[in-house]
């Protein structure tokens, strides 16, 4: 049987491609492989929102290269693949097959092709991918993805997605009803449902509040997430729909870009700073002891300190429970290249050094405010160092504590003892340690 070697880059949609494309792959025979010298096909799947994403991809598709065996196949995929298309065939001649996020139907002709001696790449647009018909082959039985939107419809200056995954369009919301009802069957506890933009899902009859109040109403699903909303794509039906969904998790990943109006507007974001604060208000008001977190790009063109300052404020006032910081990157061909006043390398540097500090700072202080209170934990697997269980709540904090193997894949009641300051240490509740009851009231 052909042996399959999948390699992920950048975000959860990401992974979730490489999900199917190991399942295009199964239908033709192949078996998946962890060792990339043992396989007969290597596929990288990458980012392309950042530089340094690329550039990460270009040295391990250096050090994959010399790992090929005679007549194996080295091929990219995803959004650095759609992005420079046949450019990554030239150069590296080592790479057989360049596939975009809505070629991966076509993997096992590629594949052919490159046996053939042929090199590819197939960057065309599907507006109607879906992948419908491909069962994805999934890693774990307890959490799953769910893509239910591909492509982005907005034009954010900075970012290249659009140019890279296409125009939006919805799964049918009972294609995504089918699909999570066979995995809650199969033991899938916990869904998260995946679009660039998705809470802006609209399959022509059903809203995201509809597919909210469907999917979270589905016997078995335990835990719902969503992953990543356009923060003024919440509507009111969504907000009620999420306040009056037991299974949707207390927490929502919520990208601001920016704290300050006038980069937002040169960003195109569609709002400005005080809408994004009404945002975060109504969630809170439906969904008491919601986490929130975010995406910042600071060195944005134009930034100012004083901007930069409203991005300080904002982070304060929030009260983010984490972010994601990042400096800006220069995306070849997006809006944002047409703007002037770049920002100098290293103030952008030295202002994304303050902005961590103050993120680290409230997420800290939040946290600590935390220790004492009790959780329900998904318990996900051994911690990466150590003997300890890692679980994860339901606003998606990650608490480490002692317990058997069995508990893996099952839901614990745990009390926080201890903070990190981003993770914590906890015990089960009313659990016997050593004869004595470890926690007390
Ligand atoms: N430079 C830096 N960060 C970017 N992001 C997207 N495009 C860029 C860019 N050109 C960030 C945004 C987005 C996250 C996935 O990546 O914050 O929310």
């Amino acid at each position: 049987m052909p042996r399959i070697y999948i390699e992920t880059y950048g975000c959860q949609m990401n992974v979730s491609d490489s999900e199917l494309m190991l399942g295009v792959l199964r239908r033709e025979g192949y078996v998946r492989t962890d060792d990339p010298a043992q396989a007969d096909v290597v596929l990288v799947n990458t980012c392309a929102v950042r530089d340094h994403a690329e550039q990460k991809v270009l040295s391990r598709v250096g050090e994959l290269k010399r790992l090929k065996r005679p007549g194996g196949v080295l091929g990219v995929a995803g959004c650095m693949a759609q992005r420079l298309g046949p450019r990554l065939l030239e150069r590296v001649p080592q790479i057989d097959l360049v596939v975009g996020p809505d070629g991966y139907r076509g993997l096992p002709e590629l594949i052919a092709r490159a046996r053939a001696g042929e090199r590819t790449a197939d960057v065309m647009f599907k507006h109607w991918e879906h992948y419908e018909d491909v069962p994805p082959v999934r890693g774990d039985a307890v959490s799953a993805f769910v893509t239910v939107q591909r492509g982005c419809d907005y034009r954010c200056t900075f970012c290249i997605v659009p140019m890279t995954r296409g125009a939006e369009r919805s799964r049918k919301l009972a294609d995504v009803v089918r699909e999570v009802t066979d995995l809650a069957r199969g033991g899938t506890t916990e869904v998260t449902l995946l679009g660039q933009t998705v809470n802006s899902y609209d399959d022509g009859t059903h809203d995201f509040a509809d597919l909210l109040r469907a999917v979270g109403g589905i016997p078995g699903v335990r835990r719902l997430r969503f992953t990543s909303p356009y923060p003024t794509d919440f509507t009111e039906r969504a907000v009620a729909a999420m306040a009056e969904t037991p299974a949707l998790c207390e927490h929502v990943h919520l990208p601001v870009q920016s704290g300050s109006s006038r980069v937002l507007k040169r960003m195109l974001r569609r709002y400005d700073r005080e809408r994004y604060l009404d945002v975060v208000a109504a969630l809170r008001r439906a969904v008491p002891g919601i986490a929130l977190t975010t995406d910042i790009i600071v060195g944005f063109p134009g930034e100012t300190e004083h901007d930069f300052q409203e991005t300080l404020s904002l982070v304060e006032v929030v009260g983010f429970d984490d972010a994601y910081t990042f400096k800006y990157s220069r995306r070849e061909a997006t809006p944002a290249t047409r703007l002037k006043d770049p920002v100098p390398d290293a103030v952008a540097g030295e202002r994304l050094e303050r902005l961590v500090a103050a993120v680290r700072g409230i997420a800290r202080r939040r946290n600590v405010a935390l220790v004492g209170s009790t959780h329900e934990v998904l318990v996900e697997g051994r911690a990466k160092r150590g003997e300890l269980l890692q679980g994860r709540t339901r606003t998606n904090k990650v608490a480490l504590l002692a317990g058997p193997d069995a508990w893996i894949g099952g839901y614990r009641d745990v009390r926080f003892t201890g903070t990190t300051g981003s993770t914590f240490t906890a015990v089960p509740l009313g659990h016997v340690l050593g004869g004595e009851l470890a926690v007390v009231g």
